[in-house]
C-alpha cells in the first residue's frame, strides 16, 4: 500500500481513525497507530489539563509512531489547546469546525502538519488557500457533526476529483477495505473511519453504547438538530424527542433548550442510552462485535487486499 499517504501521515495503511469527542483518547490513538493507522485523539471533550494528561501518555508509549489530534475549532480554550500541541510536538493536526485560516500557519511554523475536515469542494478550496496539507472530506453519511448541505461522500469524492491541487482523505461511510479500494479509484489518498472504530475495547466511551451500536440496522441514524448544529444520531428516547420538535417546526432556541448541556458526555461517556445524545455514522450497521481496534484495523487491510486482488484479476 505504498502511496501519497506515505509522505503525507507517514502511516503504513492509508487510514485514519478519526478524532472522536467521548470516544478516541490515548488508548484507542496507541492501539491504532501500533496497527499501522493513523491513530487521533479527539481534543474536542477534553479540557486543556484532561488533553495534556492524553498527550503524556501517548508520546510516552508510542515511540517513532505517527499520530494525530483533533482540533474543533469552536471550543473556547482553544488557544490552550494549540498551546499543548505545540508543547508536546504533535506531528499531525487535524482541525475542523472552524476556519482553516486561524491556527494553520502557527502549526506550520512549528514543524506540525496541519489537514482540514470539510463538507464541500467550496470548503476545500478554502483549506487549500490557507496551505493546510491535506483536506479530509466528510459526507452526509459521517457520524458526528455534519454539513448542512448533505453532499454523500460519493458525489463529494467526484466533485473534489481535479480541482484540487492538495491531496484529500474521504470520510463518512466509510468501513470496510473495499470502501477504502473505492475512495482511492476516486482520487483520494486513504480514508478516515470513525464510526467503525467506536465498538472497540481501547474506545473510551461507555460499554452501555458500544454493545448499544453493535445491534443497529441499517437506517437506523437520522441527522439530527439541523437548525441548530446538525449531527447524525443513533435512535433513543432523546432522538425521539428532537424528531418530535422537528416534525412540529421546532426554533433553533426550542432545540437548544431541549439539547441543553452535556447530553453528547451523558450519552456516550456515561452510557445513559435513554436521556443522552448518541452520535454515530450510518456504517455502524455493519458492526456487529466489540473487538480490538487492531482486529478491525486488521480486518479492513486483509479485505483491501482481496478486493485489489479481485480488479486486478478482472
Ligand atoms: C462518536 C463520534 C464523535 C465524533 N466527534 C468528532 C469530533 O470531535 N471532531 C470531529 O472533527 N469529528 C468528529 N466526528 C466525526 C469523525 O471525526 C469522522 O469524520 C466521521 O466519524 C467519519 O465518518 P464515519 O462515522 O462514517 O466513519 C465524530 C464521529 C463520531 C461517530
Amino acid at each position: 500500500m505504498e502511496n501519497l499517504h506515505q509522505s503525507i501521515s507517514g502511516t503504513k495503511y492509508p487510514i485514519i481513525q478519526a478524532g472522536m469527542v467521548w470516544v478516541s483518547g490515548w488508548k484507542l490513538a496507541l492501539a491504532c497507530s501500533k496497527a499501522g493507522i493513523l491513530g487521533c485523539i479527539g481534543a474536542g471533550s477534553m479540557s486543556p489539563e484532561v488533553l495534556d494528561i492524553h498527550l503524556t501518555k501517548i508520546k510516552t508509549a508510542i515511540g517513532d509512531l505517527p499520530f494525530a489530534v483533533n482540533l474543533p475549532l469552536f471550543y473556547s480554550k482553544i488557544e490552550e489547546q494549540v498551546q499543548l500541541i505545540i508543547k508536546h510536538r504533535v506531528p499531525i493536526v487535524i482541525c475542523s469546525a472552524g476556519s482553516p485560516k486561524k491556527f494553520t500557519s502557527i502549526f506550520k511554523e512549528n514543524g506540525i502538519k496541519v489537514f482540514h475536515v470539510v463538507p464541500s469542494l467550496q470548503l476545500a478550496l478554502k483549506a487549500q488557500d490557507a496551505e493546510v496539507d491535506a483536506v479530509i472530506a466528510e459526507g452526509f453519511e459521517a457520524g458526528g457533526h455534519n454539513g448542512r448541505d448533505e453532499t454523500t461522500s460519493l458525489v463529494l469524492l467526484q466533485e473534489l476529483q481535479g480541482n484540487l491541487d492538495i491531496p484529500y482523505f474521504a470520510a463518512g461511510g466509510f468501513g470496510t477495505g473495499r470502501s477504502l479500494l473505492a475512495a482511492q479509484v476516486l482520487g483520494a489518498s486513504g480514508v478516515q473511519m470513525g464510526s467503525v472504530f467506536v465498538p472497540t475495547i481501547e474506545a473510551s466511551c461507555h460499554p452501555n453504547y458500544k454493545n448499544y451500536l453493535c445491534n443497529l440496522p441499517s437506517g437506523a441514524t437520522k441527522l439530527s438538530l439541523k437548525p441548530l448544529n446538525p449531527v447524525r444520531l443513533a435512535p433513543n428516547k432523546f432522538f425521539e424527542e428532537v424528531q418530535k420538535l422537528e416534525q412540529r417546526g421546532a426554533s433553533k432556541e426550542d432545540l437548544a433548550t431541549l439539547l441543553g448541556k452535556g447530553r453528547a458526555k451523558l450519552g456516550m461517556f456515561d452510557g445513559n442510552l435513554e436521556e443522552g445524545e448518541l452520535e454515530i455514522g450510518q456504517i455502524i450497521s455493519l458492526v456487529k462485535d466489540v473487538l480490538p481496534a487492531g482486529e478491525v484495523v486488521k480486518r479492513i487491510v486483509r479485505e483491501y487486499q482481496e478486493a485489489k486482488e479481485l480488479v486486478r484479476r478482472g
